[in-house]
């Protein structure tokens, strides 16, 4: 292909044809990033634990013209990983775009966290990720479908830790980060793309939690302000658009500067 060949610009975020998968789709991040690849044109599948709230989240999607359903997966769960891509494949067709958003915080100090914590934590925010990533790596591996896309969701703290009883959290982060790296090299040769994004603060459920234990964090920042989901909006895109394709093993920060640099 030349120059000529390509749109201008080369730019679209037409999703229309691709099958998204997107974790903890329930609140927070993850409902807007399926409310977003939706509006795109993806069929969107919506994972979590709390399926009443994916069921309705589906309902919302298609009654706005677009197509979605509702998957119950925890992600500490490795056979059902497994299976529920099937279960997508079967529903949607083949997983295109795989979003790793689930995840949680530790809250708490690194030498009082319980094992069961450290293990949870371990699981959720980095086991699960590169389990999902393997299983829709080889289907598109086997079915020979170019295009792939997988996003994952590190976090600031990947970066800069300030204290805040997140440390492991933060650990998991970075495991996160060199993720996105490592795979994107390995999964090259096969037109799988693997990009993250480290947002700073955002609105969201576990943002309330922060909140409420630590008090109002921002007037650390910079800006002094916290994110909406939406402002993530167009990095999602940017990273599972098809004119992306050279773009991979990046991490993307979107944190207002929140640590500074
Ligand atoms: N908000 C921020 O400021 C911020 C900043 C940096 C990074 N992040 C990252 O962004 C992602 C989303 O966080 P959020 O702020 O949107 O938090 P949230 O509102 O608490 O949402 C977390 C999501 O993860 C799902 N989840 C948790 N445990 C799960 C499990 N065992 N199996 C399946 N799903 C599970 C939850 O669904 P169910 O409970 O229904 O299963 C929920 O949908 C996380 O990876 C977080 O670390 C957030």
């Amino acid at each position: 292909m030349s120059t000529a060949d390509y749109p201008l610009p080369n730019a679209s975020t037409d999703l229309t044809g691709k099958v998204a998968l997107v974790t903890g789709a329930s609140s927070g991040l993850g409902l807007r990033f399926a409310r977003v690849l939706a509006s795109q044109g993806a069929r969107v599948a919506l994972a979590a634990r709390r399926t009443d709230r994916l069921e309705a989240l589906a309902d919302e999607i298609r009654a706005a013209g677009g197509e979605a359903a509702a998957f119950a997966l925890d992600v500490t769960d490795a056979a059902r990983i497994e299976a529920v891509v099937g279960e997508v494949e079967a529903a949607l067709g083949p997983v295109d775009i795989l979003v790793n958003n689930a995840g949680i915080p530790d809250a708490m100090r690194a030498h009082k966290m319980p094992l069961e914590l450290v293990d949870r934590l371990l699981a959720i925010n980095v086991r699960a990720p590169w389990l999902l990533s393997c299983a829709v790596a080889r289907r598109l591996i086997a079915l020979e479908r170019t295009g792939g896309r997988i996003v994952n969701i590190s976090s600031a703290a990947a970066f800069k830790y300030r204290g805040e009883g997140a440390a492991l959290y933060a650990v998991s982060k970075s495991a996160v980060a060199r993720m996105t790296e490592t795979l994107a090299t390995e999964w090259a040769r096969y037109g799988i793309n693997v990009n993250a994004i480290a947002p700073g603060a955002f609105s969201s459920e576990m943002m309330d939690g922060m909140l409420e234990r630590m008090g109002d964090i921002t007037q650390g920042y910079p800006r002094k302000r916290l994110g909406d989901p939406a402002q993530l909006d167009s990095t999602l895109l940017f990273l599972c658009a098809p004119a992306s394709d050279f773009v991979t093993g990046t991490v993307v920060r979107v944190d207002d500067v929140q640590a500074g640099r």
